[in-house]
């Protein structure tokens, strides 16, 4: 039912043409691959929202393949701008002022009077939103609190049958979702991500502080619980406990390993993949342990992802 696309000029026709008749395709970008719709449906949106089975009150980020294609539908001030410079195509995301009429499906944005946008560097993505020529809509491509997907298998595993297509371009180099950012008119970080907090500050040129908290979500990245495996999750460990799978780092030797050279752009590539091994290597009620990981860096965006596998459920 969900057919895999080659990534050739076939294979990115074929999806734009599926964009462009409302349905929905899943397609490889450099952080996570996105579950894509056509963000001018309502129709095409809603069945993203379905597809997942997101709790609507959650917005979408829509994907654009340059700056002039994001101010057609969002106003973008200075900061932003500055950010979008330094850091598009890549992975940031910025949340903007919608622009009066913009055609973009109120249910993007869940209402809001502001739109997540990000150009993604993939030149698969971009190859593909240049040939559908409009706004696309897309989460991760993975059933909502789920792990997100790094490969074109994971996101079969999850969505397989409740969508028409997946773009097939192998693993994804970044391997955590994009940096979310308000740039103005105060520069305030919604979820830390695939561009270091540390490049955002030197040139935004101020210290940049994580905003929202589990309570009050206004990212879904920010709820509690998210990114969750099935078993259960102990951060911080160097020595395990009998019975967990121990995931190493640099000189924490463990089961599985995100990075033996203790390299945290290797770890954040490697961290989903790891979580699904570790889940399976773990078993029905098994329980995972992960090694301590420096709070610089992507070290920052990676202890976030592992927090929330951590949290308890709801
Ligand atoms: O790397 C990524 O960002 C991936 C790839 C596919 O681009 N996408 C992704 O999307 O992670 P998703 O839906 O899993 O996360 C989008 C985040 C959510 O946390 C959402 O709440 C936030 O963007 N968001 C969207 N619109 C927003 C808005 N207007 N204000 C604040 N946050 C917003
Ligand atoms: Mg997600």
């Amino acid at each position: 039912m969900t057919r895999t696309l080659a990534p050739d000029d076939a294979g990115i026709a074929r999806a734009a043409g599926l964009l462009a008749a409302g349905e929905l395709v899943a397609f490889p970008t450099e952080t996570v691959y996105g579950l894509g719709g056509d963000a001018r449906s309502d129709t095409a949106v809603a069945r993203i929202y379905e597809a997942k089975g997101r709790p609507s009150f959650n917005p979408l980020i829509v994907h654009l393949p340059d700056l002039a294609a994001v101010e057609a539908i969002a106003e973008v001030g200075p900061k932003a701008r500055a950010l979008a410079q330094a850091f598009w195509p890549g992975p940031l995301t910025l949340v903007l002022p919608l622009r009066d009429g913009a055609a973009v499906s109120p249910l993007v944005t869940a209402g809001l009077t502001t739109v997540a946008v990000r150009v993604p560097a993939h030149p698969l993505a971009q190859a593909l939103l240049r040939a559908f020529g409009g706004p696309v809509a897309a989460p991760s491509a993975n059933p909502s609190g789920r792990v997100s997907p790094t490969r074109a298998d994971h996101v079969l595993d999850g969505l397989s049958g409740r969508i028409s297509a997946v773009l097939d371009g192998g693993p994804c180099a970044v391997g955590l979702e994009s940096t979310i950012v308000l740039a103005d008119p105060e520069p305030q970080l919604l979820r830390p991500g695939g561009v270091p907090v540390e490049a955002l500050e030197a040139v935004l040129g101020i210290p940049l502080a994580l905003s929202g908290d589990g309570a009050k979500p206004t990212s879904p990245g920010q709820l509690a619980s998210h990114y969750a495996p099935e078993a259960g999750v102990r951060l911080g460990v160097t020595k395990a406990q009998p019975g967990e799978v121990l995931v190493g780092f640099g000189t924490v030797e463990g089961a599985l390993t995100l990075s033996a050279k203790g390299d945290l752009v290797e770890a954040a590539s490697h961290l989903f993949q790891i979580l699904r091994e570790a889940d399976r290597l773990a078993g029905p009620g098994g329980r995972i342990a992960f090694a301590p990981i420096p709070e610089t860096g992507l070290g920052r965006a990676i202890n976030d992802r592992l927090r929330r596998a951590a949290a308890p459920r709801s």
